[in-house]
Formats: structure tokens, C-alpha cells, sequence
């Protein structure tokens, strides 16, 4: 099939690949002449594994091609829109000004009867008011939300553990159809696919978020009353894990959740309850917020406290800085976060990350970034690990001690075993450990 994919960025981009490794024929469209020239190229725009190469072999096979011209995409039968959506800056809620540019900007170009897909995360109720705006054009409309973890994008879309449409209007069935066309492959593999109004499947994608941010912030909620009481939340998520009910992923205590989806769906949803006068109903996500930035206070606190005086001037090795491993994305990163709290409080810092530093440099110059995991370590009086990379949880902690002035070690991500760093000499503390 002929598809186009309207925003190239961590969702587009990926999906755009994706699609043409499935077979068909994609075209990118994004704003961004820079973003469009790199992808054209055949290098993805951000670390992603397995995205390279997608990416060069549609460009190989003719199947796929970027542009900035949103004519480019007038051939198409289905239009994905993966524009982001991101906090508005003068308040909780969602930005959806990329969202309206892109369907305004397809609309002039878009054949009659072709099919528009919102893939980006956006508040219950835009899907309808979008439908207002595509179908007196001669379009249809489907919201058919993304589920993606970074790091597995790739995975993730040609392999989905599930599939949801939601649909809406007398064109319902060829709706369905057409994306039924679209997802042939994936289908045949039994994948779920879950065909739902417009309102639901809006719905579903920021209460799985909510969901999982719940769960993260749950647990370390449990880490604070642990460090309280001398309990240890690792044993906890493991032993309540075993109840197939609760389960043990996303269970892992630590400075909490970043990215550029969890903090700001959750927000956006807070938002958009009040905005509908049920605000009390997601109220907890508010707390759940809370904990989580708590938690890289917290990691800050006891690296401040390990000092007898202050810390500033005191060298801090911060290993990491994306908000999650097999990344390079730095949004609302916890790392990120702990490393220019750090640094505020007149600490001297230097950071390593093995794929984030370039992103981190450009938004936070004036952090100190290490060349390599060695020269982050070399004279630490104190050791932060934020991100859990392999490199880091594979750490040695003997070897490690000798390159630190004092061997003390914080596990912002409970991914280090305390056992062996304190027989090597580390003074460790965990979180809620
Ligand atoms: C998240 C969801 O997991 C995806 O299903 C969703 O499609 C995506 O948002 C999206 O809306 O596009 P992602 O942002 O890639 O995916 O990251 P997650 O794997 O969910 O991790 C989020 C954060 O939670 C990371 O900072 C991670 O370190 C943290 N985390 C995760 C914990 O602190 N503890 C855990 O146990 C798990």
C-alpha cells in the first residue's frame, strides 16, 4: 500500500521505517529540512537499535523516501499523523499544535476517500473534534494509538502485543478495512486487535501510561517507607511480583520515570479530567507526579549527606543521562535531572552516558561531560549511577575502587549488587534498599 507518515520523530520515524520493512511503499513527511535530509541519508535522527537498519534498507528497496513537501504524500491511501504532542508550556495540559498544523497542512494535498490515523497521543475528545475538520474535506478518520517503548521501537511496531482502532462514522467498516490491509502481517500472527470508538482508544494509550507510571511510582512509594523501616524494596517487588495478579515488570524502585511520554501523558490526563469536571477521578496522578520527583531529590539528598561538609567543589561521577537505557533521549530525564541538581548545589560533576551526551550537551552546556566511563570514574568522591546501562551494571567494583579518591557508590536504579561492591570496599546505598 501507499502510505504516508506525517512528523518524523521518535514515533514517526520508527513507524515510517517500519511500515515500508512490512512491504509498503512509505513517504516521510516532516517540517524539519535537517531531520528529513539525516533520515534520507539512511541515519536515524536518534539512537534507536535495529533503526538503522530498517531504515537503510527501505531506502535501498525504493520503498521509502522523506520529504518536506507535504504533496509528496498526495498518492497516499492511508496518512499516519505521529507528530508529538508535548506539554503545553503554560500549563499541564497537552500541546496540540503540532497535531492541527499537520492535518491542516495534509488536507490541501490528501486524495479524496484516503484515510488519516492519528498515532500520537492526545486528549480524549480530539479524535472527534478532528473528525469534524477531515471529513468535511472528503477524508476518513481513525485513532489507532501507539504503544512503542524506546529502545524496542522497532520491535514493537512490526510486532505489537496488541492492536487498537478506534473508529467513528458512517465509514466505520472501511476504516477498519484499510488498516485490517495496512497491519496484513501482523494480523496473520494472531496479534489482539481491539476495534473501539474514537473516545476509547485515546483513552486506552494514557490510561496504560497512567497505569504504568502508577506502578513505577507505587513501588517507590514503598521505597520511602522502606528506607524508613530498614526493609529492603527489591525483595518486596520481588516477592509481591510472584503474584501474577501484580507482576513483577515495572516494579523496579529507583529516581522514578522519565522520557517524553509517562510525566507528560499523566499531566495532560490530570488536565483533560478537570477540563471534563472529573478531576478527582485521576487526582492520585498527582501524587503519583509527586513521588516521582521526589525521588530524584532524594537521590541528590543522599549524595549531599555523604559529604561531612558541603558538596560544593566535591567531584561527583553521574553515570547516565537518558531516561532509560538503549536511548539517547534525554526529556525529562531523572539522570539528567540529578546531574544539574547536583551541579546547582555547587557540586563538581561530570556526567557519562554511552549514547546521550550529545543530546544532554546541547540542552545543558554547562554540565562537565566525560569522554569515556573511565574519566567519569577517575577521582569520583562519590559515584551516582541514574541510567542502567550494561556498562554500568556491569561494573567491577574492585577494579572501579581504584580509580575513585572515595569509594562511595549511589544506585539510583537498584541495578548494582551490594553485596559485592561492600565486600570490595564501597561504602553502597540503594534506593529504599
Ligand atoms: C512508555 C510506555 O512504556 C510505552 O508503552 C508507550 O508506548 C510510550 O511510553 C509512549 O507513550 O510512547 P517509554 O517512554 O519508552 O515508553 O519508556 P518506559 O519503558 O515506559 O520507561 C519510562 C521510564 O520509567 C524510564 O525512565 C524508566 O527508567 C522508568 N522505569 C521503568 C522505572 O523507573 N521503573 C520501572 O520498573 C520501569
Amino acid at each position: 500500500m501507499q502510505l504516508s507518515v506525517i512528523g518524523c520523530g521518535y514515533l514517526g520515524a520508527v513507524h515510517a521505517a517500519a511500515m515500508a520493512s512490512l512491504g509498503h511503499t512509505v513517504v516521510g513527511i516532516d517540517v524539519d529540512a535537517a531531520k528529513v535530509a539525516t533520515l534520507s541519508s539512511g541515519k536515524a535522527p536518534i539512537y534507536e537499535p535495529g533503526l538503522n537498519e530498517i531504515l537503510q534498507a527501505g531506502l535501498d528497496s525504493g520503498n521509502l523516501s522523506f520529504s518536506t513537501d507535504y504533496a509528496d504524500a498526495a498518492s497516499a491511501e492511508v496518512h499516519f499523523i505521529g507528530v508529538g504532542t508535548p506539554q503545553r508550556k503554560d500549563g499541564a495540559g497537552a500541546d496540540l499544535t503540532y497535531v492541527d498544523a499537520a492535518i491542516g497542512d495534509l488536507l490541501p494535498h490528501a486524495t479524496a476517500g484516503s484515510l488519516v490515523v492519528g498515532k500520537s497521543t492526545v486528549p480524549v475528545g480530539t479524535a472527534e473534534r478532528l473528525a469534524g475538520v477531515v471529513r468535511p474535506a472528503g477524508l476518513r478518520l481513525a485513532w489507532n494509538p501507539e504503544f512503542l517503548r524506546e529502545g524496542f521501537a522497532v520491535q514493537d511496531t512490526v510486532a505489537p502485543d496488541r492492536l487498537v482502532y478506534g473508529v467513528g462514522g458512517d465509514a466505520a467498516d472501511d476504516d477498519v478495512a484499510t488498516l485490517d490491509a495496512v497491519y496484513a502481517s501482523i494480523l496473520e500472527r494472531d496479534t489482539p486487535r481491539l476495534v473501539t470508538d474514537y473516545a476509547t482508544a485515546e483513552l486506552v494509550k494514557v490510561a496504560a501510561n497512567s497505569f504504568l507510571a502508577t506502578k513505577i511510582s507505587f513501588i517507590n512509594a514503598m521505597a520511602e517507607i522502606a528506607e524508613v523501616t530498614g526493609a529492603d524494596v527489591t525483595q518486596l517487588a520481588d516477592a509481591i511480583g510472584h503474584d501474577v495478579r501484580i507482576g513483577r515488570k515495572f516494579l523496579n524502585a529507583g529516581v522514578g520515570f522519565g522520557g517524553g511520554c509517562l510525566p507528560k501523558d499523566i499531566r495532560a490526563f490530570t488536565a483533560r479530567a478537570e477540563e471534563l469536571g472529573r478531576g478527582e477521578s485521576v487526582a492520585f496522578l498527582k501524587q503519583v507526579d509527586e513521588i516521582n520527583l521526589r525521588r530524584r531529590q532524594r537521590l541528590v539528598d543522599l549524595v549531599v549527606d555523604s559529604f561531612d561538609g558541603p558538596v560544593f567543589g566535591r567531584r561527583v561521577a553521574v553515570l547516565g543521562l537518558a531516561f532509560k537505557p538503549d536511548s539517547d533521549d534525554i526529556r525529562d530525564s531523572p539522570a539528567l535531572d540529578v546531574a544539574v541538581r547536583l551541579k546547582g548545589l555547587g557540586a563538581e560533576v561530570v556526567s557519562y552516558d554511552p549514547q546521550a551526551m550529545e543530546t544532554a550537551r546541547r540542552a545543558h552546556p554547562q554540565l562537565t561531560y566525560a569522554d569515556s566511563l573511565e574519566e567519569a570514574l577517575t577521582d569520583a568522591e562519590a559515584v551516582a549511577v541514574v541510567t542502567e546501562w550494561k556498562q554500568f551494571k556491569e561494573l567491577d567494583p574492585a577494579a572501579t575502587a581504584e580509580l575513585v579518591a572515595r569509594p562511595v557508590v549511589f544506585d539510583g536504579r537498584n541495578v548494582l549488587d551490594p553485596a559485592a561492591w561492600r565486600q570490595a570496599g564501597w561504602t553502597y546505598t540503594g534506593m529504599g534498599r
